[in-house]
C-alpha cells in the first residue's frame, strides 16, 4: 500500500445492538448450562438479541446512520456500501441493497461479503482499495450479524456463544500527511471449513423438511479445534504485520481482536507480549457478534475516547473458513 496514490482512513464509526438482553442466567432456564460455566469458559455475561421481525439490515442501518451523523454526512454522500455478514436478511437481494434503499443512499452501489468472523477485516481491506484507486471517496463498511437466527437454542455448545449486533465505519481519502489504513494481511485456509459451518440452505443442501429435521440450518462447531487455531492465527499474523512495518507491540495504543472467547483474546495477547490494558474487550456484554465484533469495539473506543488522533491501532480476527487477518492503522480522528 506504500506506493498507492491515496491512503484510506476511517473518518467515523457507529454501532447498534438490539435493546433486549439475554443473560447467562436466562439461558440457564432453557438449556443445560450455568452462568458460572459460560463466564469462566468464554467471558460472556450477556448478549443482545433481536426483536421479532428485526433483521441484519435493520441493525446495519442504525449503525450506519450513527456513523454518518458523527461525520455530519448524508446517506446521499455515500459512493459504496460493503456489508460483511453471514446472516443476510435473505440470500438475495444483498443486504447492501436493502440498506441502500432504507437509508436513502441513492448514489451508492453495494454488495455483501462473506468471511464470517473475519468479514469486517476483509470488507475494510476491500473498501480501502476503492479509496486508494481514487475511484470512490466515501465508502461505508459494515459488519452486521443476527447470529440468533442461525443458532440451535437446544445446543448448549453453541447457543451460549453468540449475540446480535452491527458496527459501521466510513472510509474516506486521508489528508496529506495522514496515514490512515497502513496495511492489511488477510489469509484463508479452506481445510478449516469442517470445524465451523452451517451446512444447510445452500445449493449443496437446499432447504427441505429433512435439512430442518437434521438441524442443518444452524451453526455447527468443533470448539476445541477452532480455539487452538484462533489463538495462533490472530497472534502470529499480528506479529508478522508489526514486524513488516518495524513496529513492536509497545507502539500500539489499542489492539482490537475479534471477540469469540476471552481465553482466546488473553492467550493471543500473551503470545504477542501485549499488555491486557491495551486490548479492547466487550465480549462480556455482547458475546460473539461475528462480523460486528470489531467495528462495535471501534465505535465504543471512539465514544469512550480510548483512542486519539495519531494512535497506532491494530485489528485482528479469526473465523470460519478458516479466515483470519490483521490490519494496522493510524487513528486520524
Ligand atoms: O468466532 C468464530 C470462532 N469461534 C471461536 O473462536 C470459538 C472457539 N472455541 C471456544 O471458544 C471454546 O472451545 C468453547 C467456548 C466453544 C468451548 O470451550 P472448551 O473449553 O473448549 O470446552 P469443551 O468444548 O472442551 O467442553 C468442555 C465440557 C464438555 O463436557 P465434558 O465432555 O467434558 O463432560 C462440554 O459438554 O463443557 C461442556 N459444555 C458445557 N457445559 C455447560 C459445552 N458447552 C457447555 C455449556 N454449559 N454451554
Amino acid at each position: 500500500m506504500k506506493n498507492c496514490l491515496r491512503q484510506a482512513k476511517i473518518s467515523a464509526t457507529g454501532m447498534y445492538v438490539p435493546d433486549h438482553r439475554l443473560s447467562n442466567v436466562d439461558l440457564e432456564k432453557t438449556v443445560d448450562t450455568s452462568d458460572q460455566w459460560i463466564r469462566s469458559r468464554t467471558g460472556i455475561v450477556e448478549r443482545r438479541i433481536v426483536a421479532n421481525g428485526q433483521a441484519c439490515s435493520h441493525l446495519a442501518v442504525e449503525a450506519l446512520r450513527r456513523a454518518l451523523e458523527l461525520r455530519g454526512l448524508a446517506a446521499t454522500d455515500l459512493d459504496l456500501i460493503i456489508v460483511a455478514t453471514v446472516t443476510p436478511d435473505m440470500f438475495f437481494p444483498s443486504t447492501a441493497c436493502l440498506i441502500q434503499e432504507r437509508i436513502g443512499a441513492t448514489k451508492a452501489w453495494g454488495f455483501d461479503l462473506s468471511a464470517a468472523c473475519s468479514g469486517f477485516l476483509y470488507a475494510l481491506s476491500t473498501g480501502a482499495q476503492f479509496i486508494q484507486t481514487g475511484t470512490h471517496r466515501r465508502v461505508a463498511v459494515i459488519g452486521a450479524d443476527v447470529m440468533t437466527s442461525i443458532l440451535d437454542f437446544k445446543d448448549r455448545a453453541t447457543c451460549v456463544l453468540f449475540g446480535d449486533g452491527a458496527g459501521a465505519v466510513l472510509l474516506e481519502p486521508a489528508e496529506a500527511g495522514e496515514e490512515g489504513i497502513i496495511d492489511c494481511l488477510l489469509r484463508s485456509d479452506g481445510a478449516g471449513g469442517r470445524y465451523l459451518n452451517m451446512p444447510g440452505g445452500g445449493s449443496l443442501h437446499p432447504a427441505s423438511a429433512e435439512t430442518v429435521a437434521q438441524n442443518m440450518h444452524c451453526v455447527h462447531q468443533d470448539g476445541a479445534q477452532v480455539f487452538k487455531f484462533a489463538i495462533r492465527g490472530m497472534a502470529d499474523i499480528s506479529s508478522e504485520l508489526l514486524k513488516k512495518w518495524n513496529y513492536s507491540v509497545d507502539d500500539l495504543a489499542l489492539y482490537v481482536p475479534h471477540q469469540a472467547n476471552i481465553r482466546i483474546i488473553d492467550a493471543a495477547a500473551e503470545r504477542l507480549g501485549l499488555d491486557r490494558s491495551k486490548v479492547a474487550i466487550n465480549i462480556d456484554r455482547y458475546a460473539n457478534t461475528t462480523a460486528a465484533t470489531i467495528p462495535i469495539c471501534l465505535a465504543e473506543a471512539q465514544a469512550d475516547q480510548r483512542v486519539k488522533k495519531g494512535d497506532l491501532v491494530m485489528l485482528a480476527s479469526f473465523g470460519a473458513g478458516f479466515t483470519w487477518g490483521s490490519i494496522l492503522l493510524r487513528w486520524t480522528m
